[in-house]
Formats: C-alpha cells, structure tokens, sequence
C-alpha cells in the first residue's frame, strides 16, 4: 500500500545557524554561548566546534541549489542571533541581516519556501554574562531581535518560527549542564523555562506587530512521547511528572495560558514561581498559526528503586538531572533498534504526539519541524553513501504521520533532521544526521542514497510501499 500525502504537503529539510554556518568571526558576528561553550576544553566531543562547520555561510548558493535538485518545498533554518544583533541589544548589523536576505532570496528564486526559526540556541554571550535565560530582561531582548528580524525579512517570509525546543535551552543549558552555557542549576533551569516561555510570548507579537496579515508565527517543541514502564501507580505517576516537565512547562502555558498545577507542586521545593508575573501568561498564550513539533524517540520512566540502573534519557552523560526535582524517577532504554545516537526506533511516540496535540488543540495545524536519524555513514570507494537504515527511520516516520493524517490530525509538513551532517552539539561532528553527507575535510556535499529516495517522495508526494 502506498499513502498519498495531501495536496500542498510541505516537504522540507531542517537546519540551524551554529550547527552549519561557520564563520563565526565574519561580519561582526560576536560569540554566542555555544561559541565560548565549544571552546572549553572537555565540553564536546573531540574539541569540536562551529568555527567552520559546514561553512554555509559562503555556500549557501551552492546548498541551495542542491535542495532544488533534491525537490526540497521548503527550508527550516535559523537566524543566528549574534550575527544580526551583536552582544544582543541596540541597533542590528546590516551585513548579517543582508546574509539572511540573500539566503531568503536564493530560496524564493528556487521555488523553496523560508522557514526561518529566530532562536536554535546561540544566545549572544554578553547576554548569558548578564544572566541569560533565568533573568527575564532576556525575553524582553528576544522580543527586540524578533522585531528586528521581522522588518527585514517581513516582506518575504510566511511562517516564522520563535523558538527551538526550549526544553533543551533550559533544562540541558542550565540544568544537566550538557549544553551550552553549560550550568547546573534546577532553579535556574525552571526560571529559564518560564522566561523562555515569555520570550515566545513577546517574540510573537513582536513578530505580529511588524508583519502582514497573511504571515504565520509558530514554535518548534520537543514535547515528550513519555511511557510508564508498568502500569502501576507510582510508574504512572513517574510519566505524569516527566511529561509535566518535558512537555506541559510548555504546552500549558502556550495553549491555555497557565501553568500545571502539578507541576508548580513537584517543584514547590525547590521555586516558588514568584518570576511568573501576573500578565506574563495572557502574553504567552498569544494565537499560534502552527504548532511545530520535534520528534526523535520516545521515553520510558518508571518510579525509582533503591538499585537503579544508570539514566539513560538519551540526553547525555551527566552527573546532574535535566529533570528538576524528579529524583525518583528512574530512566528506561525504550524498546527498538537503535540509531547512532542509542536513540530507540518508535514511530508511534510521533503518531501519539500529533493525535495528542489534535486533540487538545483543535484546528491548530502541525508541522513536523524535525525528525530523522544520525547513523554511521561513510562513502564506499567509488564515493558513494548508502544509508538504507536512514531510509527505513524517515519511511516509517513518515507512515506515522499519514496515520495520523487518516485518523483528522491537520498535519502540514514534514521537515527532515537534517540536510546536511552537521555540528551535533556535545556530540560534535562525530554523529551524522544529513542527508547529504558533508566531508568536512573539502566540504564536498554527497547526498546520501535517502536523500535521492526523500526526494522522489517530495517530488510525488507519495510514501512508497518499503
Ligand atoms: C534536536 C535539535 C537539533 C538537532 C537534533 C538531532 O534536539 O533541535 O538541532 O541537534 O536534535
């Protein structure tokens, strides 16, 4: 059986600004927090960094000529904070901005449409030096920048995008510390949150201020596909806990304009909350156009036992939880193959997120604004990357979200993790996510056997038989 996707059905591949653009002195871009994170000994894998990366910055023409011929509809990618608005507050830098332009151009004159993200993660430092996400000036900075971005790119760009998954901002920044700036604090990882949920809030009507009617704003989430191990009560308390805090911090106050009542009592002990001002929330719940949701892998918890195993929540080694205040709360290797990430293989967890989010949010539509697989790909002799287990990942993700299309989920896109290998964070350059595969080396790009294979489904529209 095949499955014919409907009509004017986004299909896209992803990308964000620090993980492929290199130049990170050009221009007057000044350093963000993954430039002075990476640069610290002992933070990513093998010393790597975004200095270079895949150097898109001066092959954008070249990469997205090779998203037309890969059939690319649409391009997700992020503006990189610090290279619009060095140090993050006062007047923007033209000669960053016009690198925007021209990328946006370049799509356009393709027939692939932008879908700029404003925030994939590169705080300006000077912002963390004065505090960062915990302190709520950062939002109101957000909103400035958003504004900024919106006049110059307003007249040419439809749908927006605020943030990137500010569960990894907060709770992987400033909680188990594996990602940039690399604190390890749980208060300041809930203040984050919260303060990242008003910058979306902000950055929105930010956004909606500067730009035309027909414009859409969106925010790209990584919410939990969160399972209990058993069904006993204390495993069901455990993934009403995690999804409260993976996914509801977010989602509640987003959709509903408040914030979980459970969660304000997980964490009683730890905040009192008194950073969530009385008219903060009414600002976050501002109308969304699209819910972007990020999925890779699903998560199973269960209540801790006095002999646990180590966590293993896939979000890196480290000796302090992203999860505050769940210290009972013991982490599973969910069943499935593995990709190179030790990420188990399940594409209900995205089925059950896009029925989720259908169901609470009816008449909103969703973008699948990341999904895909790093695997272990290298060019056989004559050059060539066959990466059938890619393949295999997209087709049945892919499956999943047509089911969930039949069963009235308004599903419009899909945007594939990602074009190209890339600067995979803590992990470096050492996993590969691309579609097209990246010699760092030469910086030749070799689109990979799934590449070819995505494009003749975003050329048809049509998912195969596997
Ligand atoms: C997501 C990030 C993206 C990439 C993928 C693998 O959490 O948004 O930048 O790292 O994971």
């Amino acid at each position: 059986m095949t499955a014919s996707f409907p009509p004017g059905f986004l299909w896209g591949a992803a990308t964000a600004a620090y993980q492929i653009e290199g130049a990170a002195q050009e221009d007057g871009r000044t350093p963000s927090i993954w430039d002075t994170f990476s640069h610290t000994p002992g933070n990513v894998a093998g010393g790597d960094t975004g200095d270079i990366a895949a150097d898109h910055y001066h092959r954008f023409r070249d990469d997205v000529r090779l998203m037309a011929e890969l059939g690319l509809g649409a391009y997700r990618f992020s503006v990189s904070w610090p290279r619009v608005q060095p140090t993050g507050r006062g007047p923007a830098v033209r000669r960053g901005l016009d690198f925007y332009r021209a990328l946006v151009d370049e799509l356009l004159a393709h027939g692939i449409q932008p879908l700029p993200t404003l925030y994939h993660w590169d705080l300006p430092q000077e912002l963390e030096a004065s505090g960062g996400w915990p302190e709520r000036d950062t939002a109101h900075r957000f909103a400035e920048y958003a504004g900024i971005v919106a006049e110059a790119l307003g007249d040419r760009v439809e749908t927006w995008s605020t943030l990137n998954e500010p569960w990894c901002s907060a709770f992987l920044g400033y909680g188990s510390g594996v990602h940039a700036p690399g604190r390890t604090d749980p208060v300041a990882a809930l203040r984050a949150a919260h303060h990242l949920n008003l910058a979306h809030g902000l950055g929105a009507q930010a956004l909606r201020s500067a730009l035309p009617a027909r414009a859409r704003v969106a925010v790209s989430l990584n919410p939990g596909a969160v399972r209990a191990l058993t069904r006993s009560p204390e495993d069901l308390d455990a993934q009403r806990q995690i999804d409260a805090l993976a996914t509801r911090i977010f989602t509640d106050p987003m959709l509903h304009g408040r914030y979980p009542a459970d969660l304000l009592a997980d964490t009683a002990r730890l905040t009192d909350w008194s950073y969530v001002h009385d008219s903060d929330l009414a600002v976050i719940k501002h109308p969304l156009d699209a819910l972007g949701i990020n999925y890779y892998t699903p998560t199973v918890v269960s209540a801790a036992t006095d002999n646990e195993p180590p966590r293993r929540d896939g979000h890196g080694a480290s000796e302090h939880s992203p999860w505050p205040a769940a210290d009972r709360v013991a982490f599973h290797q969910p069943p499935g193959d593995l990709t190179a990430m030790d990420w188990s293989v399940d594409p209900t967890g995205l089925y059950d997120l896009l029925m989720r989010f259908t169901r609470e949010a009816p008449g909103l539509p969703l973008l699948i604004t990341e999904n895909g697989a790093a695997y272990e790909d290298k060019p056989d002799a004559e050059g060539a990357v066959h990466d059938p287990e890619r393949i295999a990942y997209v087709h049945a993700h892919l499956a999943a979200a047509h089911r969930a299309i039949t069963d009235g989920a308004d599903v419009q896109g899909y945007f594939l993790w990602s074009l190209m290998d890339n600067f995979e964070w803590a992990y470096g350059y050492e996993k590969r996510f691309g579609a097209v595969h990246v010699d760092y080396a030469t910086q030749a790009r070799t689109p990979k056997s799934s590449a070819r294979w995505y494009a003749e489904v975003a050329r048809s529209g049509v998912l195969p038989t596997e």
